[in-house]
């Protein structure tokens, strides 16, 4: 078994771009800038914008975070957004999900320029991304591919059983794997709650993605020997043991699938650590306006 350290990709990213900064600037340019939205409080979106706000300034970006609180209306977010989509100092933006229940999510997203989402929502770029156009990928999809090219995991032929269908992971990451492209020339299978008999796909599969927020659902016994299992799952599961009182596990259950993998990613420092360096790359991406010409 061998782990699939995305943490240590992580920081070879960030190095890149961080380089890449310098050159911009040396040509007399601004560094990439990326804007957060973050409505309420919700814990773990505190967690996530920080991280994304933290990791611009590793990598010397541009970050602006605005913050209101949870009962903000729904038109005054709508104007946040059409600020943003017409500052021409912001390369990219994002609007923290959830939003509160009285706000239209759909709308929200639907109001932001596609050519500044760098979360890669906006259904623009999805159907982009589903006809193999030039688009921003959603992070975690893209941050999956990044770590299968550099690890040189081959796809081509492969059978990949995706676990979870959602617009942001799922169904992507399943469109893009069977693109005729590397990473993808893959035969993919999309399981969810209805599929009837769970095991028996998992069991065929080369390469299982796991994408469904139920901790350590996948087992040892329901794959096959030298499986490549990449877990998008992190989940907070008690641990009374422990200082914190609880610790962060993926979908896929470690200790009995890991000695039967040829690859593995752990929870933590596995595909997450991506999720944040793919935002990068895209607003980069914004930066340089390499996706909308
Ligand atoms: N909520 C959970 N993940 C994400 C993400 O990648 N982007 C945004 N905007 N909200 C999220």
């Amino acid at each position: 078994m061998n782990i699939l350290d995305g943490r240590q990709l992580a920081r070879d990213i960030r190095a890149e771009l961080a380089e890449e900064v310098t050159k911009i600037k040396e040509k007399g340019g601004r560094p990439p800038h990326l804007a957060a939205v973050l409505v309420g409080d919700h814990p773990a979106s505190q967690v996530y914008v920080r991280n994304k706000v933290r990791s611009c300034e590793k990598v010397g970006f541009r970050s602006t975070l605005i913050r209101r609180p949870a009962d903000v209306g729904e038109a005054e977010l709508l104007d946040i957004v059409g600020q943003l989509n017409q500052d021409e100092e912001v390369d990219g933006f994002i609007v923290q999900l959830p939003l509160p229940g009285h706000i239209d999510e759909e709308k929200v997203t639907l109001a932001i320029n596609p050519e500044k989402d760098v979360d890669g929502f906006h259904p623009v770029n999805f159907g982009r991304m589903a006809q193999g156009l030039p688009c921003y990928l959603p992070a975690t999809p893209a941050g999956i591919l990044e770590m299968i090219r550099r690890y040189e995991i081959q796809t081509e032929g492969k059978e990949v059983v995706v676990v979870g269908r959602s617009n942001i992971v799922g169904t992507p990451i399943s469109i893009l794997l069977s693109r005729k492209a590397y990473p993808g020339n893959a035969t993919v299978t999309i399981c969810h709650s209805r599929t009837k008999d769970l095991p028996d796909h998992l069991r065929r599969a080369d390469i299982i993605i796991a994408a469904i927020g139920i901790p350590e659902f996948i087992r040892g016994d329901m794959v096959k020997e030298g499986v490549v299992a990449i877990d998008v799952g992190i989940n907070r599961v008690e641990a009374p043991d422990t200082e914190k009182g609880y610790r962060l596990c993926g979908d896929i259950d470690f200790g009995s699938v890991s000695p039967k993998a040829s690859l593995i990613t752990p929870v933590p420092g596995g595909v997450g650590q991506l999720t944040v360096v793919s935002l990068l790359i895209n607003t980069l991406k914004a930066a340089k306006g390499e996706i909308y010409v």
